[in-house]
């Protein structure tokens, strides 16, 4: 045998976290997603900023198998789930903190919390209430007792106890008074140091740049805008014309 010198031969880079190729998907005869084309790194946190009706929530939609796109791929961890049911999706890895939390109002939170949980992974109960303390006085609580900010850390921590290696997280902010969205942008970038891979869609510029390493615009079903977020604060037309500011 002929020892190796030299170089080593390169290895492939690991597929992405999550991939989304010219996806494209309709409301009936409605063209909403128009070719969407967004990448989330292993360990990266990712936001997609967009008015309403940009589309962001149908994007969501169409990568956790909610809506079947009609064109174009996704894929999480390099395997492609396009068209797969939800369960399958998640299974590959995803959990979704829908918008509006949607929490299960009849139940404690510690069922929230367990009831559709995996084993085995690295977040359980206890490493979810170290994350939200708030909660740990509530577990006995019914999801509709809790007050907007409460079931918001409920909705995030549901997601993280199906140990998923992608969360997705739509519009976390939406309705929280300023000192509950500081609470949510601690804890999303406790989770980005943890190196879960992060793909929030908000409306609030402050939390998607600080939580963001990367932004990407959305306008009309399309992605009008890429870069980091020092970029994005160079490009003011961006802002107003996309995003209101
Ligand atoms: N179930 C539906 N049936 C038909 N049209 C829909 C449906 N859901 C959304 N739409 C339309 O699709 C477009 C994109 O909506 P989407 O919910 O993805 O926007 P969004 O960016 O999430 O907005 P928001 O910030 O208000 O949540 C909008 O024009 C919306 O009216
Ligand atoms: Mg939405």
């Amino acid at each position: 045998m002929t020892s190796y010198r030299g170089a080593p031969p390169p290895e492939d880079p690991p597929a992405p976290a999550l991939e989304v190729r010219d996806v494209h998907a309709y409301y009936g005869n409605s063209h909403v997603l128009q070719g969407v084309d967004l990448e989330v790194a292993r360990g990266e946190a990712v936001t997609l900023l967009g008015r309403n009706g940009a589309g962001k929530t149908t994007t969501i939609s169409a990568i956790v198998g909610f809506i079947r796109p009609r064109r174009g791929r996704v894929r999480v961890l390099g395997r492609d789930v396009t068209g797969c049911a939800p369960h399958v999706i998640a299974r590959a890895g995803i959990a979704l903190v829908p918008q509006g939390r949607r929490v299960f109002g009849d139940l404690t939170v510690r069922e929230n919390l367990t009831l559709t949980a995996r084993s085995g992974g690295g977040w359980d109960l206890a490493r979810v209430l170290e994350l939200f303390p708030g909660l740990a006085r509530r577990l006995d609580s019914l999801g509709d007792q809790l007050s907007g900010g409460e079931q918001q850390m409920l909705a995030i921590g549901r997601a993280l106890m199906r140990d998923p290696e992608v969360l997705l997280l739509d519009e976390p902010s939406e309705g929280l008074a300023p000192k509950l969205v500081d609470e949510i942008r601690e804890a999303l970038l406790r989770l980005r140091e943890s190196g879960l891979s992060l793909l929030l869609v908000e409306q609030n510029l402050a939390l998607a740049t600080a939580v963001g390493q990367r932004i990407y615009v959305m306008n009309k079903g399309t992605v009008v805008f890429s870069g980091t977020p020092a970029a994005l604060a160079a490009e003011p037309d961006v802002e107003s014309r996309y995003l209101g500011i």
